[in-house]
């Protein structure tokens, strides 16, 4: 249900089928190996960019898609989660693809169900096709033999670590691959506990800019803070001041200057423009965001046809 835990070899695996499945989409050539098979979105969280990008990758390999969100389900009715996916798969689905507010809700779901469950993003734990699209972007920049080795790469991840499912899983995928991951935020928001992860911790952005290859922005998980508190109350429990965070933490025109030649700028969205991005480097040509949303439709088309691929069991 993530990217911890993974070896290098399956990391390797997983990043080559979805390097060759880029390769055909950019050719227009990829085959419509899950013609006939039908996979179910069920979120139970807001999405653009994973719901979408799972979809165009299901219709891209062939297969139909049935989206369940959490708006219009019968989940508002107080069924559970299990039970939704127990009736989702008795209608002979294929597969599952959750989000959840709830860490470990995909791990739940695929212990109740016999169909495969794709974690798209389970509370603060994992994100793994968004680890696996960041290290795929990653890699088409700096891996000059393709083997997937990122040894000698440094990757900077600034800001809400501690909430983050993104960077869990990109530090679980790059770590393994060799590249050194340094987490960068206000002790609140990277605490040093996130060493045991694999990275190291820093709490200063201004000494790591001109020797990082890629800095990973990350947004505040505003929606994370105290469910009840109101909107600026719980804008104050994550962070002190805006103003304060951008001071330290900010990636501006000005920081994006003093970055390494060649070195790249990701986010995985949202962007909260003016507050951990300037939208000169979010549009700026250090900037690989867009990059990374055509790779994750790459990397969501190959995970789709390793495990939904082959024949129905
Ligand atoms: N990166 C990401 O998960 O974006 P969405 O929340 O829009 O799916």
């Amino acid at each position: 249900m993530g990217l911890q835990g993974l070896s290098r070899a399956e990391l390797v695996s997983l990043l080559s089928a979805s390097r060759d499945a880029a390769h055909q989409l950019r050719q227009n050539a990829l085959e419509p190996t899950l013609r006939g098979r039908i996979v179910a979105t069920m979120f139970f969280e807001d999405s653009t960019r994973t719901r979408s990008s799972f979809t165009v990758a299901a219709q891209r390999t062939g297969a139909s898609v049935v989206d369940l969100s959490g708006g219009s389900s019968s989940v508002n009715k107080g069924e559970t989660l299990i039970d939704t996916a127990r009736n989702i798969e008795a209608m002979g689905v294929d597969a599952i693809i959750v989000r959840a507010k709830q860490s470990g809700a995909a791990q739940i779901v695929a212990a109740a169900v016999a169909c495969p469950i794709i974690n798209a993003g389970d509370g603060r734990h994992e994100h793994p096709t968004q680890g696996l699209l960041d290290t795929l972007t990653i890699a088409s920049r700096f891996d000059r033999d393709s083997s997937f080795d990122l040894s000698g790469l440094s990757v900077v991840i600034v800001g809400d670590i501690a909430s983050s499912r993104v960077a869990r899983s990109g530090i679980a995928a790059l770590t393994t691959l060799g590249a050194s991951v340094t987490c960068v935020g206000p002790s609140s928001m990277a605490p040093s506990s996130l060493s045991a992860l694999g990275c190291a911790v820093a709490h200063e952005l201004d000494p790591l800019l001109s020797t990082a290859h890629a800095v990973v922005m990350l947004r505040i998980q505003f929606e994370r803070a105290d469910a009840d508190a109101k909107p600026e109350q719980a804008k104050k429990s994550v962070i002190a001041s805006v103003r304060e965070y951008r001071r330290f933490y900010a990636l501006s025109a000005e920081r994006a200057g003093r970055m390494r030649r060649g070195a790249i700028v990701l986010h995985p969205g949202p962007i909260n423009r003016g507050i951990e991005l300037d939208a000169e480097v979010a549009d700026g040509p250090r900037s690989v965001i867009m990059q990374q949303v055509t790779s994750g439709v790459a990397v969501r088309a190959a995970v789709l046809s390793l495990l939904v691929g082959g024949p129905r069991p």
